[in-house]
């Protein structure tokens, strides 16, 4: 069976679309029913777009509140039979009425080797410690910040004071980390 997911994206979605990518090559037996972003004319907008997978673009600002905001998610992913939620550089806490719909059904990928260096640039917290090796975490998704069961890792060498080939080596194996873990959770 083809696992339909949503993936929530801020920002540029270099992770959508390597999961877009596997499964084109059918590598990752998902469908992407829908792209979710709360930052409206992000990137991932226009890579969805390439790909011709709906987009829904909703800022939070405009609800009166999370639970509102996230009702609302949850109606788009409803309507499209969503399964499993995919956060992908989705720069937000998911609250309890998301967490509550979609019980251990959420996963992240965060670039660092969890619990080191959670929250918000995490491979600047990584150099600015001068560690040697960091690293990608895909866990699941609970109510702290990247606090969830975590579910595979990998280690990468930091480039020492090179912050941009660091950040390379980080994001290609979060591309190819996040496929293989997807495709393991879907064939239990
Ligand atoms: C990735 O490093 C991911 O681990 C983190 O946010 C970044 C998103 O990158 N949560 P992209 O938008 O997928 O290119």
């Amino acid at each position: 069976m083809t696992t339909k997911i949503a993936v929530f994206a801020s920002g540029s979605g270099s992770n959508f679309q390597a999961i877009q990518e596997a499964i084109e090559h059918g590598e990752l037996n998902a469908s992407v029913a829908l792209v979710i972003t709360d930052k409206p004319g992000a990137f991932v907008v226009t890579r969805a777009n390439n790909f011709g997978i709906p987009v829904v673009e909703l800022s939070p600002k405009a609800f009166e509140n999370k639970a509102a905001y996230e009702a609302k998610i949850i109606e788009h992913l409803k309507a499209n039979d969503v399964e499993w939620i995919i956060l992908a550089g989705y720069m937000r806490l998911v609250g309890e009425t998301l967490l509550t719909a979609y019980e251990n059904r959420i996963i992240n990928i965060h670039p660092s080797l969890l619990p080191s260096f959670p929250g918000k640039d995490a491979i600047g917290q990584a150099m600015a410690h001068g560690v040697k090796v960091t690293g990608v975490t895909v866990h699941y998704v609970d109510a702290g910040m990247d606090t969830g069961t975590i579910i595979a890792q990998g280690a990468v060498d930091v480039v020492d004071g090179d912050r941009e080939a660091t950040e390379a080596r980080v994001h290609a194996l979060e591309h190819a980390l996040y496929t293989n873990t997807l495709k393991q959770l879907f064939e239990q």
